[in-house]
């Protein structure tokens, strides 16, 4: 068989802790697959992605980090638009509509919460610097304990 077509990427998943939040498991799965997707999509072979989620008071934040081409700042806010992509040729050449952010955020802000592209600035070279998608949820609710009241 030839391999010379075949590529990898190591998928990193970082949890502290079991985090807990509620919403609809099938479209939040929906959420977290398209931005590993597009994570894979827009990176180079043979790097990574990590996947991580935290919480605070307020929410759980999940987020997919890679090292790939990255969002310029000012397409932060429209790749969240139908049929936006960053270069014309993405929906031949990386076969994709434009879809899934679009449907992503729809999905976030139905559970009332918010997502979102930053620069991933984790990096110590910053040659590559790639994107952090995020979204947050809300948390599954927390019974006060009568120590804490
Ligand atoms: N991780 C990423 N790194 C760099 N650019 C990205 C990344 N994720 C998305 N983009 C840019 O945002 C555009 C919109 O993403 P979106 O997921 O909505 O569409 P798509 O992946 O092109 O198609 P679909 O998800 O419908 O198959 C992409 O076409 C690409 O230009
Ligand atoms: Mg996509």
């Amino acid at each position: 068989m030839d391999q010379s077509n075949r590529s990898s990427i190591i998928i990193s998943i970082l949890l502290n802790q079991e985090l807990e939040f509620v919403g609809d498991a099938d479209r939040l799965n929906q959420v977290l697959v398209n931005l590993v997707a597009n994570a894979i999509k827009f990176s180079e072979p043979d790097s990574r992605i990590v996947v991580a989620a935290s919480e605070n008071a307020d929410h759980v934040r999940v987020e997919v980090r890679d090292t790939g081409r990255g969002v310029p700042d000012h397409l932060k806010q429209s790749v969240f638009e139908r049929f936006k992509q960053v270069d014309p040729g993405d929906a031949a050449k990386r076969k994709g509509t434009g879809l899934g952010l679009a449907i992503s955020k729809a999905i976030v802000e139905k559970h009332g919460r918010a997502i979102g592209v930053e620069d991933n600035r984790s990096q110590s070279h910053d040659a590559k610097k790639g994107s952090v998608f995020w979204f947050t949820l809300p948390k599954a609710d927390e019974k006060v304990s009568a120590d804490e009241a």
